[in-house]
């Protein structure tokens, strides 16, 4: 027998409209990056992020960990809102896991972009000390 056209108790619900835009994003994506500064020794970590989100709300809950490639121990984590704008700008809003030394930075950009499926960005920053330039990369794929 057919199952009813669009209402399949298994198909997730629709997004909220203002989330449908970014709805590529929803669900849990895990990889790879690397991070440098001129001040610090370079890294390469795993990380997992997460976007969640209930259709009667115009927002997408957000949480990241990520953890040393060498040996599986926790580094930073972070976690917030992803709030999509009328104009099609998002606001972002993130607590750091490090708390208080990230109150010195004085200038971070991310640069997110999903191409064929993959996720990768840039995060760049500006400290007093240094001008602004990158700090992390990365390259995820949805699990
Ligand atoms: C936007 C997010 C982030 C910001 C704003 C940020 C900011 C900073 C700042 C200000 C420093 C100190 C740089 C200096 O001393 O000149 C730093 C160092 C560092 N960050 Fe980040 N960070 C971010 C994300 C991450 C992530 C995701 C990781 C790990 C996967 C990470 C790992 C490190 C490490 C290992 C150091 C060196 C720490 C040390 O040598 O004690 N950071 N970060």
């Amino acid at each position: 027998m057919e199952a009813a056209a669009g209402a399949t108790p298994s198909q997730p619900p629709a997004p909220h409209p203002a989330v449908a835009p970014l709805a590529f994003l929803l669900g849990k994506w895990r990889g790879e990056g690397q991070g440098s500064f001129p001040t610090i020794t370079p890294f390469r970590y795993g990380e997992e992020l997460l976007f969640s989100h209930h259709p009667s709300k115009p927002v997408i809950s957000y949480t990241q960990r990520t953890w040393k490639a060498v040996s599986g121990e926790p580094m930073h984590a972070e976690s917030g809102y992803w709030r999509p704008r009328p104009d099609g700008s998002i606001e972002v809003v993130i607590a750091q896991s490090t708390g208080l030394s990230e109150v010195q930075v004085k200038q971070i950009t991310r640069d997110f972009q999903v191409v064929d499926g993959e996720l990768s960005y840039v995060v760049q920053m500006a400290t007093n000390a240094t001008s602004l330039q990158p700090h992390l990369k990365a390259l995820l794929k949805k699990i």
